[in-house]
């Protein structure tokens, strides 16, 4: 028997770390309190490894070779590859073991993710990562999901991947923790990238509090393109809540951040028996 022990949701802003005080103080302090809040559970959770599911922003893969999710397979990961980040070149463990079985779970119910043994770290797992467990010591699979290249997976199938993802740390045998990273409203390097869409954010986070799956998994990919492409990494949270669908899920955060040009949330799925 493995346990999942620790499961939230949050952006991963390269603002975040990169230009952290441009943003209003009052915001960026209640996005702060929020990650503070994650990172003393995860303490409490004394985990053996970290599922992070995060997109890859062309870091790894690229327009002419993006699979539709990847399982990374790594014993160590080099990164963040961003130099620009201000987050210093560290090594990071991996938790190869954990990332086979994700992978056999994924396949045993018809999910079949590309899996790669060297990918680098990028912003959409230091940056999350570095807020939660910043002496990066815990062993990480980041199981990347394409939200950058259409086609993108169908919001039903990403809730289906988080729920392989659950099945395998069932069966691990260790205390793991779930962290999906993404989102919300953003369309960085558009000439709308400031213009956030705060009525998407706070209806999603919404359904989130409410528990009402079967709502967002309906979301019309319509409504997510009208949020700026960014909100296309809802699929992250999908995926967290499909690893974490029985417990509920509670918003503790959500600033829509214009200077970091992302509307921040975070979320932790802490309640039992939903
Ligand atoms: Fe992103």
């Amino acid at each position: 028997m493995g346990t999942l022990e620790f499961a939230a949701a949050m952006s991963h802003a390269p603002g975040i770390a990169a230009f952290t005080q441009a943003a209003p103080a009052a915001q960026r302090q209640a996005f702060f309190d929020a990650a503070a809040a994650l990172r003393s559970a995860v303490s409490a959770a004394h985990l053996d490894a970290m599922v992070v599911i995060a997109p890859d922003h062309f870091s790894n893969f690229f327009i002419g070779n993006m699979p539709a999710c990847c399982v990374s397979l790594n014993a160590r990961y080099s990164g963040p590859v961003e130099d620009w980040l201000g987050v210093e070149k560290m090594d990071v463990p991996g938790a190869p073991e954990l990332a086979q079985a994700i992978m056999r779970h994924a396949y045993s119910r018809g999910i079949e993710p590309a899996g790669a043994a060297q990918t680098e770290l990028e912003h959409s797992v230091v940056v999350p990562l570095g807020l939660l467990a910043p002496a990066f010591d815990i062993p990480v699979v980041w199981v990347m999901m394409n939200c950058q290249v259409p086609p993108l997976m169908s919001l039903p199938r990403c809730h289906e991947l988080g729920q392989a993802i659950r099945s395998a740390i069932d069966a691990s045998g260790m205390r793991v923790g779930v962290l999906g990273s993404g989102g919300l409203s953003h369309a960085p390097g558009a000439a709308e990238a400031d213009r956030l869409d705060e009525t998407f954010d706070r209806e999603f986070l919404s359904l989130l509090d409410r528990g009402a799956t079967a709502e967002i998994l309906a979301m019309p990919p319509a409504r997510l393109d009208a949020a700026g492409f960014g909100a296309w990494e809802v699929r992250l949270w999908v995926a967290a809540m499909g690893a974490a669908h029985d417990r509920r899920p509670r918003t503790l955060a959500y600033e829509p951040i214009e200077a970091w040009d992302t509307g921040c949330a975070v979320a932790i799925f802490d309640g039992a028996g939903r």
